[in-house]
């Protein structure tokens, strides 16, 4: 070969890569309202700073005729970029090379990008669109599978890991994002399950829709799978690049501070009459802390999931908090076992990766019921007491209502060490609400009484008197300091700067044992 050969051979070999399944499989994506897995990369990274690797690796299998059907990259583009001018890991499938599916070839490639990202600890995003093991590779593509599963859970904690759900993802394809740290689905193209309709219907003799059965929305609201919905490809792709800016690039750094020209000592005198005076009054805790956060801004995490907890990031000051918050406007903000697993979660992750914690706490229990009792909600409820309780980042919690029973405990009291706790003067800590109180105090006296109801009405006035203020926490300093609501912002933002450089640790042990 002349030198001339072997230049145009390298520019053959990558216009293939390029091109990836053909045409007309790409145009058949677009046709889908799907991105190629090049235009997802372009979209995902600054621009002109993707560096992409292993772009001629081919798979190596003789069955079925695959021999002859070799495509350099084989259905997964990888490498790394920017985002926001940070260094970032990340790998496409290519749905129009065997419906993305996963090679011994390309699940090499993915661990290649995976243990480069651990070398030098930065994050990882996975945009998965693909049809499982590759069934023509057998257990290779098994093996596959299972060696990315090994390095997502030595990665977890480390780096952070993101898995965009980008159209079909069957078998081993959920797991992997099973494991990261958040799952995005764009709506109306993504689908994740284990096995499928047909399946379903041959094994279980059911009839399920392929978006009933893993669709956006199911995973979003009903099994708790995915974390985040898209409308499209490009907002997925922004969603991911915003997620990562509130996070370090690995478990050895603080994330990054922000310049922010919202003002550190803001008061809010509107925060003073938001929440009710009456105990079972509803309303929207999110309107409270957006009113508190930097330029109102705040990224839900798990909108559609357990919406009686509400958890998502936010700054402070310029500096990133995670935010956990009981919703009184949803089951009266009940713990139940979706919000206790949600939150448990949702603080693990910030625990891991520096981010400071902030709870806001209105909680009249854990919601009763056979239902949660057979579901297992002293196994699910105990996560969250041990993640809060584990969690080593600064902790701060403002009690703005009911701190009732079991949840105050739970709910990062003082006594799991959390730093800072603070009330403001309509907090009501008490074992539980004063009727129910009543009802059991008093029970022999109500059944004796001429007027039990009177009677009942002027007992539950008493306990209301004795415990529905913050004012015995605060004489046994489980409270800090009771303090007014439109000083909130101010006194959250001094929390932090005084907790900048806590240092706290767990008893040297090789892991706890949650009760998963
Ligand atoms: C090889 C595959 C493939 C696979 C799809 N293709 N899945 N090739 N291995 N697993 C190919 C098809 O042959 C087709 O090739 C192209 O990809 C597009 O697939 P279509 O079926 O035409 O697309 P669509 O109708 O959109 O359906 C997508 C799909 C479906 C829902 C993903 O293809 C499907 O159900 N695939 C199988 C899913 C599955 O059961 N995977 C194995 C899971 S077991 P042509 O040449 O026609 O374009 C597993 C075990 C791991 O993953 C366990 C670890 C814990």
């Amino acid at each position: 070969m002349t030198r001339e050969q072997k230049i145009e051979e390298l520019r053959r070999r990558q216009a293939e890569a390029e091109v990836g399944g053909g045409e007309e499989r790409r145009a058949q994506q677009h046709a889908d309202g799907k991105l190629s897995a090049r235009e997802r990369i372009l979209l995902l990274f600054d621009e002109g700073t993707f560096e992409e690797i292993d772009k001629l690796v081919e798979h190596n299998c003789q069955d079925f005729g695959m021999a002859e059907q070799r495509i350099p990259g084989d259905g997964v583009v990888s490498g790394c970029g920017r985002i926001t001018g940070r260094l970032t890991y990340a790998f496409a499938q290519d749905f129009t090379v065997f419906g993305g599916s996963l090679s011994g070839a390309n699940a090499a490639k993915i661990c290649k990008v995976m243990d480069l990202a651990m070398k030098v600890g930065a994050p990882v995003v996975g945009l998965n669109d693909s049809g499982g093991a590759r069934i023509q590779e057998g257990v290779a593509s098994l093996a596959g599978y299972a060696d990315i599963f090994l390095r997502n859970t030595l990665a977890s904690g480390v780096i952070p890991q993101i898995s965009a759900i980008m159209g079909p993802c069957a078998g081993g394809a959920v797991y992997s994002p099973a494991i990261t740290d958040f799952t995005l689905m764009v709506k109306d193209s993504s689908y994740m399950f284990v096995t499928g309709p047909d399946v379903i219907k041959t094994v279980m003799h059911e009839d399920v829709s392929k978006e009933d059965l893993g669709g956006s929305m199911t995973h979003n609201a009903t099994s708790g799978v995915a974390h985040f919905i898209a409308r499209d490809d490009a907002d997925c792709l922004a969603l991911i690049r915003e997620l990562l800016s509130f996070m370090p690039q690995n478990n050895h750094e603080d994330p990054p501070r922000v310049e922010t020209r919202d003002p550190i000592d803001r008061r809010d005198e509107a925060l003073d009459t938001l929440i009710p005076i009456e105990p079972d009054k509803p309303y929207d805790i999110k309107e409270i802390f957006t009113r508190v956060v930097d330029d109102g801004h705040f990224l839900e995490v798990h909108e559609h999931f357990a919406k009686n907890l509400v958890v998502g990031l936010a700054r402070l000051g310029g500096q990133s908090v995670g935010i956990v918050a009981n919703q009184p406007a949803f089951l009266a903000g009940c713990l139940d076992i979706n919000a206790s697993v949600k939150g448990a979660r949702f603080v693990r992750f910030c625990d891991a990766f520096n981010i400071p914690l902030i709870t806001f706490e209105d909680v009249p229990g854990f919601l009763p019921g056979t239902q949660q009792e057979y579901g297992g909600i002293i196994r699910h409820g105990a996560k969250l007491l041990f993640a809060f309780a584990e969690a080593t980042v600064p902790k701060i919690t403002l009690i703005t209502r009911k701190a009732y029973g079991g949840a105050y405990c739970v709910m990062a009291s003082k006594h799991l060490r959390t730093d800072v706790n603070l009330a403001y003067p309509t907090a009501e800590i008490a074992v539980m609400g004063p009727e129910g109180a009543v009802n059991i105090v008093y029970r022999r006296e109500l059944q004796k009484a001429e007027d039990p109801d009177a009677m009942r009405r002027e007992k539950a006035e008493e306990f209301r008197q004795r415990f529905a203020n913050p004012y015995i926490a605060a004489e046994r300093g489980w409270v800090d300091a009771v303090i007014e609501p439109r000083d909130t912002r101010s006194r959250l933002i001094a929390a932090l700067r005084m907790l900048e450089t806590k240092r706290d640790t767990l008893p040297p042990k090789k892991h706890g044992n949650i009760p998963l």
